[in-house]
């Protein structure tokens, strides 16, 4: 495996780069809607970009094994945590606008829309699945779980499903762009199937 040799300073600033790179949805989205520019309907804008940036997030994740493995290059693999962190953060974004935004942090008015768009439900599936990842993301929780941890994180596949399926779900029209999601989803599947089953991952 070719082992790049960065210095700190040069590891900090490529860290930073991909931060402030992955940050930048959240920071255009705050800054469109500061200035009113989110359009005619705010709130499903807000809905749109977060969930589009919580999906890919958990994808780009998820594809950073494979890269690191296919092109023998570790660079890869130690961002995988910042990324899925990043799926995380706009998933709760996503969820926040839900709840606040959206139904005012009325059970009264969740309970009324759920039978309406029960795709909801599935977002909320594929949210609370995402909490023990992002809790357990850290070393310290690596080495308590041991192998338990690898057990847990694969279960990433299954939000990723979920969060598909809610996509698909919700989308009335032009389903390309959850196609082209679960197309990249079957890619990696295909990818790690031979780590699955000899539980390597
Ligand atoms: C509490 C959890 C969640 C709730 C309440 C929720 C709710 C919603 C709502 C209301 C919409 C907009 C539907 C519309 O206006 O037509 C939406 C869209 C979407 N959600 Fe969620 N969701 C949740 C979790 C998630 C998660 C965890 C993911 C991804 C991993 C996700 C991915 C998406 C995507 C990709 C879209 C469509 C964006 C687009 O059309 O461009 N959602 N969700």
């Amino acid at each position: 495996m070719t082992v790049f040799r960065f210095s700190k300073r040069q590891w900090f600033v490529l860290k930073l780069l991909v931060f402030m790179l992955c940050l930048w949805p959240f920071l255009s989205i705050s800054w469109d809607a500061f200035n009113d520019a989110l359009g005619a309907d705010p709130i499903q804008r807000l809905h749109f970009v977060t969930g589009d940036w919580a999906l890919r997030f958990l994808l780009i994740s998820l594809t950073m094994s494979p890269l690191s493995q296919v092109f023998k290059l570790p660079l890869p693999i130690r961002f995988r945590r910042m990324l899925g962190l990043f799926s995380f953060f706009y998933a709760s974004l996503h969820a926040l606008v839900w709840l606040v935004l959206d139904q005012s942090l009325s059970l009264d008015n969740m309970l009324n829309e759920l039978p309406e768009s029960p795709y909801i439900i599935l977002g909320f599936i594929a949210y609370l699945m995402l909490w023990p990842l992002a809790l357990t993301s850290n070393i310290i929780a690596m080495r308590a779980l041991g192998s338990k941890w690898h057990s847990l994180h694969r279960s990433v596949y299954v939000i990723a499903v979920v969060g598909l399926v809610h996509f698909f779900w919700l989308t009335k029209l032009d389903i390309s762009e959850p196609l082209i999601y679960a197309a990249v989803l079957v890619l990696l599947l295909m990818f790690r199937w031979p780590l699955f089953k000899k539980k390597l991952v």
